[in-house]
C-alpha cells in the first residue's frame, strides 16, 4: 500500500516548506472511452467514478481520473502537504501575490487552488503522503545458482503500476515554472539540462522527480510515469500493449537524469504512459545539489533511437 500517515517529515523545520507529494492528476480528453481501454491494457485499475473515469495503481489509491473533454489537456494538478504546512502555503501565496481560485466545477474542495504560469489550475490541499519513503527494494534478483529463474510465459505475470512516479510537461519557459514551482510548492531542481529540461522533487523526499517540464512551443502534457516492481514488468508491459496494439513508443533504455529503466507507450492522444523502474531517490536529508548536465550525454545511457514523435508536443498542434 502507499505509505499513508506514517511518515513524520523530518525536514519541516521553519523556512522549510513543500508539499510532499502528489495527489492527483486530472486529465481532460476527448475520447474517454478510449482512456479506459488503454489505462486497463496498462495494468492500472479503472473505474467509473460520477463524470469520471478513476485510474488506481496495485497501491490500491486513485492517482489519476480522467474526464470528457473537447481537447486532450491536463485540467489540474492537485499536490498534497501536511496539515500544519496548508495556513502557511497560503500565507506564502498571498504574500506572492498569486490569486487564489475557486475550485473548478465539480471539483469542490477545500485546497488552495491557483494557476500555474502556463494557465494549469494546482490545488495544494493537505493528503497522504503518496511518495515513497524511500527507494523501493528491487523484486528479487535471478541470481541465484541452480534455479531455473524465468518462468514460463503463462506464469507470467499481468504488468501492473506499483504506483504513480511522476508527470513531464512541455512547457515554453523552463525556467520559468522552475522558479515558479519553487517559489509555490517548494518544489527542488534534481538535475537540469539547459533550458531544455528540469526535473523537480519534493523536499520532504520523493523519486529523483515528481515534476519534470520540458521546453517546448507551447503548454502539453509529455508522459504519465508509473512505476514498476521489476525490469521484468516493463518488458512485460510493453509486450502486453504492442499485443493489444498499442505499439508506438520508445524503450527499453535507460535514462541517466533519474538512472530509471524505461518503456514509454504513446497513448490516444499522441502523449505517454512510462513504465519506470528503479529511479533514483532524494531522502529528505539529502543535500541535494542539482547538476546542469550535457543533454547530448544525459538523455538515456542506453536504448533504440528516439523516435522523433517522442518530442512531438501532441497539444500544440491541435490549438
Ligand atoms: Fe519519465
Amino acid at each position: 500500500m502507499t505509505a499513508i500517515g506514517r511518515y513524520r517529515a523530518p525536514s519541516a523545520e521553519p523556512g522549510r516548506l513543500g508539499v510532499h507529494s502528489i495527489g492527483e492528476f486530472v486529465l481532460s480528453v476527448p475520447a474517454p472511452e478510449k482512456a479506459q481501454e488503454f489505462y486497463a491494457a496498462f495494468g492500472l485499475d479503472v473505474t467509473e467514478s460520477g463524470n469520471a473515469l478513476a485510474l488506481s495503481a496495485a497501491d490500491g489509491y486513485r492517482w489519476g481520473r480522467v474526464v470528457g473533454g473537447r481537447r486532450k489537456a491536463l485540467h489540474h494538478l492537485t499536490f498534497h502537504c501536511f496539515e500544519e504546512d496548508l495556513p502557511r502555503f497560503k500565507a506564502r501565496l498571498e504574500e506572492a501575490r498569486i490569486p487564489l481560485l475557486s475550485p473548478p466545477p465539480g471539483f469542490d474542495s477545500n485546497g488552495l487552488w491557483f494557476a500555474d504560469p502556463d494557465g494549469l489550475a494546482v490545488e495544494i490541499r493537505v493528503g497522504p503522503k503518496t511518495s515513497p519513503d524511500g527507494k523501493a527494494p528491487p523484486a528479487p534478483l535471478d541470481g541465484e545458482s541452480g534455479v531455473r529463474c524465468a518462468p514460463y510465459r503463462r506464469f507470467a505475470e499481468a504488468p501492473r503500476p506499483r504506483r504513480l512516479s511522476h508527470l513531464l510537461r512541455f512547457t515554453a519557459d523552463v525556467d520559468r515554472m522552475v522558479g515558479f514551482y519553487d517559489r509555490t510548492l517548494g518544489l527542488k531542481l534534481s538535475d537540469r539540462s539547459g533550458g531544455n529540461i528540469a526535473f523537480l522533487h519534493a523536499i520532504h523526499g520523493s523519486d529523483h522527480h515528481m515534476v519534470a517540464f520540458a521546453r517546448s512551443g507551447a503548454p502539453g502534457l509529455h508522459h504519465v510515469s508509473w512505476d514498476m516492481p521489476s525490469l521484468d514488468s516493463v518488458g512485460l508491459g510493453a509486450m502486453t500493449m504492442a499485443e493489444r496494439g498499442w505499439r508506438m513508443g520508445w524503450g527499453l533504455g535507460r535514462h541517466v537524469l533519474g538512472s530509471n529503466y524505461f518503456h514509454y507507450v504513446r497513448d490516444p492522444w499522441g502523449s505517454f504512459a512510462e513504465y519506470s523502474f528503479n529511479i533514483d531517490y532524494i531522502p529528505a536529508s539529502a543535500e541535494w545539489e542539482p547538476i546542469d548536465h550535457p543533454g547530448e550525454d544525459s538523455f538515456y545511457l542506453w536504448g533504440p533511437e528516439m523516435p522523433p514523435e517522442f518530442v512531438f508536443n501532441a497539444e500544440a498542434a491541435q490549438a
